[in-house]
C-alpha cells in the first residue's frame, strides 16, 4: 500500500504542476547514480513543458546535477529539449552524449567526491530546486531516499526548494540501507569515523524542514533496468589474471589474509571478476567499499562470500531487482548506501586501504590511463569514481580488453589521447593477454612489461617498433617520445577506421 500521512497529502502535487513551478532557467539538483534511485516524472513533465512554451517562444536553460548518470526519463527528456546547459559530474545517456560531443551542452567532468565542495562553497551555479525520489517522507521532514543516495543530501541542503518523487517501486524494508552523513565544508574537518565498510556513522534519512518541500508526486516508475551482458572470454580471462594475481600478493603479504575491502567499478568486466571470485574455492568472503554494486554481487552472496558491500547504489538488472526485492529484509545487515562523498571520500580510502578495480578505454606504454575521451576528443561516460580509488587505494588496478571495435583500435597505444590517471598513480595493468605489474617500475621497464604482457599480439610488433624508434629519436631518454608519431594511431584511425 502506499505511504501516506498528512504532510504527503498536504503537499502531493501532479508531476505537471510541479513542472509549472520551475523557473525558465533553473539549476536542478537531481537524485540519481548509475542509474539508481533518480525521478522519472517532473523531469518529463518539464520536457513537455518546455517543448510547448518554446513553441510560444519561451527559452530554456538547465543546469542539471545529479550523482552520476541517470535514465532516460531524466538525462534523456531534458537532453531533447535543447535547453540542457550544463550537466555535471558524470553522465551515460546517449542522447546527452551526442549534444556534449556536438559543443550544444557543456559538461563538467569531475571526481564524485569533488562535487560536494564545489556546491557547498558556490564554485557552481546554486541550486533553485532539488528533486529527489524517496521511498518516505514523515511528517517531521524525514526523506527516506530510495536506491540511491549519491548527491541527494546535498542538493537538498543547498536547495531553495525541494520536490520529492515517492515511489512505491521498492519495498519499504528499504528504510534503514543509507547512512547519511556530510562533513562541514565550512570547518577545518574532524576525522571520518569509517574504519571498515560495515561502519555506520550517519542516519537512515534526511532531515528538512517540512515547509522547504514544494511538492510530492507519487510514483510507480522504476528506474530502467540495467542489462548485464554475459562475461565473455576476455572478461573471464582479465578476471582470471586478476584473482591469480590477488593471490600472489596474499603469499607475498602484500595482502592480508583476511583481504582489504575490494572496489569495484562499472561494467561487465568488473562484473565478471567478482563472479570469479564466487566460483573460486580459493577465495573466501570478502567485503567491499564501492560506489556501485552490480548484480554479480549476487554471486558472492549465493557462495557466502559477501561479508558487507558499502556503496552508494544499487544498480541492479531486473531479475537482480526483483531478488533484492525478496531478500530486502533479511539483507539489511550487507549492504549500506552512502553519500558519493563518503562512498568515494580520499580518507577512508586510503585508511582502509581498498584494492581497486577499474576499467580503462585505453592505456600507453607508460602506464598513463585515459578513461574517458575516445579518440582525445569525444566524451564516453565521465572519470566517475575511478580517480579517487585510482589514487588512493592500496593497490590500483586496471582492465580493459586489448582490442576494440574489431581489432581496429589497439587499448595499449604509444601515448594516451587523453590522461585521466597518470603513471604516478596507476600500478597494475590487466588485459585478456596478461598482467602488468609497474610498481617500482622506472618508465622504460613499464614500457616493456606493458607491450610485452598486455598489447595484443596483432599490435606488439608495431608498439614495439614505436618504443624502439623513440629511443633512439627522443632527446630525453627518461620517458622516450617521437613526438612526431605519439598520437600518429589515433591520427591513423581517424583517417582510415584503423588502427592497424
Ligand atoms: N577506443 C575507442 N572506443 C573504445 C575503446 C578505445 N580504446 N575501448 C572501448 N571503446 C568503446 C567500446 O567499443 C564500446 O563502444 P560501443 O558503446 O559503441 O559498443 C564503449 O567504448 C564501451 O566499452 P565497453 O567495452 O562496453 O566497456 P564498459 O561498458 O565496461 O565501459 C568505460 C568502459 C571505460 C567506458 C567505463 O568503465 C567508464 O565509463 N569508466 C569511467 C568511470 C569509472 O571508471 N568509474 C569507476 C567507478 S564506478
Amino acid at each position: 500500500m502506499a505511504v501516506t500521512n498528512s504532510l504527503i497529502e498536504q503537499k502531493i502535487k501532479t508531476a505537471e504542476e510541479v513542472a509549472a513551478l520551475l523557473p525558465r532557467n533553473v539549476t536542478l539538483g537531481c537524485s540519481g547514480f548509475t542509474p539508481a534511485g533518480y525521478p522519472k516524472l517532473i523531469p518529463v513533465a518539464f520536457a513537455k513543458r518546455i517543448e510547448e512554451e518554446k513553441k510560444l517562444g519561451e527559452e530554456f536553460s538547465i543546469n542539471l546535477y545529479a550523482g552520476a548518470s541517470t535514465g532516460d526519463e531524466l538525462d534523456g527528456v531534458l537532453a531533447k529539449t535543447g535547453a540542457l546547459k550544463l550537466r555535471i559530474p558524470y553522465q551515460s545517456n546517449s542522447h546527452l552524449r551526442n549534444l556534449i560531443n556536438q559543443g550544444e551542452t557543456d559538461f563538467i567532468d569531475m571526481h564524485l567526491s569533488h562535487v560536494v565542495k564545489y556546491i557547498e562553497h558556490g564554485i557552481l551555479p546554486k541550486i533553485d530546486a532539488a528533486i529527489v525520489e524517496a521511498i518516505d517522507v514523515t511528517t517531521d521532514g524525514k526523506i527516506y531516499l530510495s536506491t540511491s543516495s549519491g548527491m541527494s543530501a546535498t542538493y537538498i541542503r543547498n536547495a531553495e526548494s525541494i520536490f520529492i518523487e515517492l515511489t512505491d517501486t521498492h519495498p519499504l524494508e528499504l528504510k534503514g540501507y543509507h547512512d547519511i552523513y556530510l562533513p562541514n565544508h565550512h570547518e577545518k574537518g574532524l576525522p571520518i569515523n569509517i574504519i571498515t565498510p560495515s561502519d555506520r556513522i550517519g542516519l537512515p534519512y534526511i532531515q528538512v524542514s517540512p515547509d522547504k518541500i514544494k511538492g510530492i508526486v507519487r510514483s510507480s516508475t522504476p528506474d530502467a533496468a540495467t542489462v548485464f551482458k554475459t562475461p565473455d572470454e576476455d572478461c573471464q580471462n582479465i578476471a582470471a589474471h586478476v584473482l591469480s594475481f590477488i593471490q600472489h600478493e596474499i603469499k607475498l603479504g602484500r595482502i592480508p589474509k583476511e583481504y582489504l575491502p575490494f572496489q569495484n567499478g562499472v561494467g561487465n568486466i568488473a562484473n565478471a571478476v567478482l563472479a570469479s571470485m564466487a566460483k573460486d574455492p580459493n577465495f573466501h568472503s570478502i567485503q567491499m567499499y564501492t560506489e556501485v554494486v552490480q548484480d554479480s554481487v549476487f554471486d558472492l552472496i549465493d557462495a557466502g562470500k559477501l561479508e558487507i558491500a558499502s556503496t552508494s547504489a544499487l544498480t541492479f538488472s531486473e531479475k537482480g531487482l526483483k531478488r533484492f526485492h525478496e531478500n530486502i529484509a533479511e539483507w539489511k545487515s550487507k549492504f549500506v548506501i552512502r553519500p558519493q562523498e563518503i562512498s568515494n571520500h580520499p580518507e577512508v580510502i586510503r585508511r582502509m586501504g581498498l584494492i581497486a578495480m577499474n576499467t580503462a578505454i585505453e592505456v600507453d606504454i607508460y602506464g598513463n590511463v585515459n578513461s574517458t575521451h575516445v579518440m582525445g576528443t569525444s566524451m564516453m561516460n565521465g572519470i566517475g569514481g575511478s580517480g579517487d580509488f585510482t589514487r588512493n587505494s592500496h593497490l590500483s588496478i586496471f582492465m580493459t580488453p586489448s582490442l576494440a571495435k574489431e581489432g581496429n583500435i589497439s587499448a595499449v597505444v604509444p601515448m594516451v589521447s587523453h590522461t585521466d590517471h597518470n603513471e604516478h598513480s596507476t600500478m597494475i595493468f590487466v588485459t585478456e593477454q596478461g598482467l602488468a605489474d609497474l610498481r617500482g617500475c622506472p618508465p622504460k621497464k613499464r614500457a616493456e612489461l606493458i607491450i610485452n604482457n598486455c598489447a595484443h599480439p596483432i599490435y606488439r610488433d608495431k608498439l614495439r617498433e614505436y618504443y624502439e624508434n623513440a629511443l633512439r629519436v627522443s632527446k630525453g631518454k627518461h620517458t622516450p617520445h617521437d613526438l612526431e608519431k605519439a598520437l600518429s594511431w589515433h591520427i591513423q584511425f581517424l583517417k582510415t577506421g584503423s588502427m592497424k
